[in-house]
């Protein structure tokens, strides 16, 4: 082993609760791991306020702030930690931009979400957007993670 290697990234993935209604949560997971991210956790749960207003705490005060914890709180989330280098910008790049509308066709967002008719923007995925994010949020939805 080469000890001088830089460890291998870690992203906070979260299917949102459209996605999981819509059942798109296996082709999430499928489009992570074609791309030849790995797995290391995922579980399904009910988020708690206390958990959102942690993860969303940067835009806590905005408008879309209280719409968009009550939209996370409106069915199960489906919480991953994906593994790869430079997996936080990758999956990034697999999810597209945040509007649905505006995302590239080939990205999860581009080619599945839909934010028309809807109060909430439901945008099907949450990604880490730093390293710095990424510890965190890990340690916020997997507690127990080493
Ligand atoms: S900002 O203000 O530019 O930092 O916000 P942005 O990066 O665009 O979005 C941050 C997260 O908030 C979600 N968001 C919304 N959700 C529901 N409704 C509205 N109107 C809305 N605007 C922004 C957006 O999807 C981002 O969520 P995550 O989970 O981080 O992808």
């Amino acid at each position: 082993e080469n000890v001088t290697e830089e460890p291998t990234e870690r992203t906070l993935v979260l299917v949102k609760p459209d996605g999981v209604r819509r059942g798109l949560s296996g082709e999430i997971l499928r489009r992570i791991e074609a791309k030849g991210y790995v797995l290391r956790a995922v579980q399904l749960l009910d988020a708690t306020t206390d958990v959102l207003h942690r993860h969303y705490a940067e835009h806590e005060g905005k408008p879309f702030f209280e719409p968009l914890v009550e939209f996370m709180m409106s069915g199960p989330v489906l919480a991953a930690v994906v593994e790869g280098e430079d997996v936080i910008k990758g999956f990034r790049s697999l999810a597209g931009a945040t509007n649905p509308t505006e995302a590239a066709p080939g990205t999860i967002r581009g080619d599945l979400g839909r934010d028309w008719g809807l109060k909430v923007q439901q945008n099907l995925v949450h990604g880490s957007d730093s390293p710095e994010s990424a510890a965190r949020e890990i340690g916020l939805w997997f507690p127990g993670l080493a």
